[in-house]
């Protein structure tokens, strides 16, 4: 029995030092330290001896037992500090390295200036038109002959229009004042409502036009409703929109809703009025379309003309942000490069 726990001793001794990880040596212990293990089971043994082997074995087995354990103790230090490194190795966390990019989105530069001035209007009393009473899918019947375009009368040819082959008189708007109508057939006065939009033009893509834009409509409808009325809240608008030392004017035109019809200039900002390329040597720049609306878009929307007035008007978001930032060229807004973008 010495000789079969010495060969323990010596075996088990083997196989801790041998053992390659923290896994091994546990089978190990299992294998010679555990209840049912080597040691055990010798001990369990004992009592068939006499008193005397008793005490000597059964001292010899607790004494290889201690060893072993120690040794285990001592072997499982080791592979513990090993497996640490390793993972303190593996897990090693490079803080020199370039972290991941994140780009940060910004709000488009036509939805600033559309917020911005809806945020203008607003502090003005006028409230935004809901969508649907706004849509970029229109007939001819609201774009034009709701608006007072006589049936093939020449005004007609001022919008180069996208026809669909939905039906015949299904158009993609070519402005947005067909909201106009949409808002008094569904509102009675007093009206007081912007609506921002796209509108679509069949017409070659340059520089200074493209197919497809943005425009703000507004419209009042109350009772005593003055061209006066009108020049005030266009010139604290534009006031607002480009600073308040910027001078503006009235200039007699045409639209067949309007009647009388202006259109609204501003100072140029970029020669100060002397007169330079981009306002054509003028010293003005045109910033939006505007008038008192006529009779007859009222009586066609079932309003009376004899107890309410109201004007309208009518602007280019790309012009406005295109004359504010300085912005030459119109297809900038449309190609989604990051370059320019990141400048708003
Ligand atoms: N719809 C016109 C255009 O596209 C702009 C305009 C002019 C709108 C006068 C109006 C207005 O409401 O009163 O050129």
């Amino acid at each position: 029995m010495k000789n079969k726990l010495e060969e323990i001793l010596k075996n088990a001794s083997e196989e801790i030092s041998k053992s390659a990880n923290i896994q091994e040596l546990e089978e190990v212990k299992l294998k010679y330290l555990s209840r049912k293990g080597e040691l055990n089971t010798i001990k369990k043994n004992l009592k068939d001896l006499s008193d005397e082997d008793k005490r000597v074995i059964g001292s010899l087995a607790n004494n290889i037992y201690n060893e072993l354990e120690t040794k285990i103790n001592t072997k499982n230090e080791e592979l513990y500090k090993i497996e640490l490194n390793k993972k303190l190795v593996s897990e090693k966390i490079d803080i020199s390295l370039p972290s991941d990019i994140r780009v940060q989105g910004k709000v488009h530069p036509l939805t600033q200036t559309i917020n911005e001035i809806v945020e203008i209007f607003q502090g003005l009393g006028f409230s935004v038109m809901k969508s649907e009473n706004s849509p970029e899918v229109e007939t001819e019947y609201i774009n034009f002959d709701m608006l007072n375009f006589p049936p093939n009368h020449p005004a007609k040819d001022m919008q180069d229009t996208f026809y669909t082959k939905v039906a015949p008189n299904v158009i993609l708007r070519s402005q947005t004042s067909g909201a106009q109508i949409r808002q008094m057939l569904h509102q009675a006065p007093p009206v007081r409502v912007i609506s921002p939009g796209r509108v679509y033009r069949c017409e070659s893509v340059s520089a200074r036009k493209n197919n497809l834009f943005h425009q703000i409509e507004g419209l009042l409808v109350d009772k005593d409703i003055t061209f006066g009325d009108l020049k005030g809240i266009l010139n604290e608008f534009v006031r607002i929109y480009f600073g308040s030392s910027r001078p503006t004017r009235f200039r007699a035109s045409y639209f067949p809703f309007t009647e009388p019809s202006a259109e609204v200039d501003v100072e140029c900002i970029m020669c100060g009025g002397k007169g330079c390329r981009t306002c054509s040597g003028t010293g003005w720049l045109e910033v939006l379309g505007a008038g008192m609306v006529h009779a007859n878009v009222l009586r066609n929307v079932g309003i009376d003309p004899e107890i309410y007035s109201g004007f309208a008007f009518g602007m280019g978001v790309e012009r406005l942000t295109m004359l504010k930032y300085a912005i030459n060229d119109i297809r900038l807004f449309f190609n989604n490069d990051i370059r320019f973008l990141n400048q708003f």
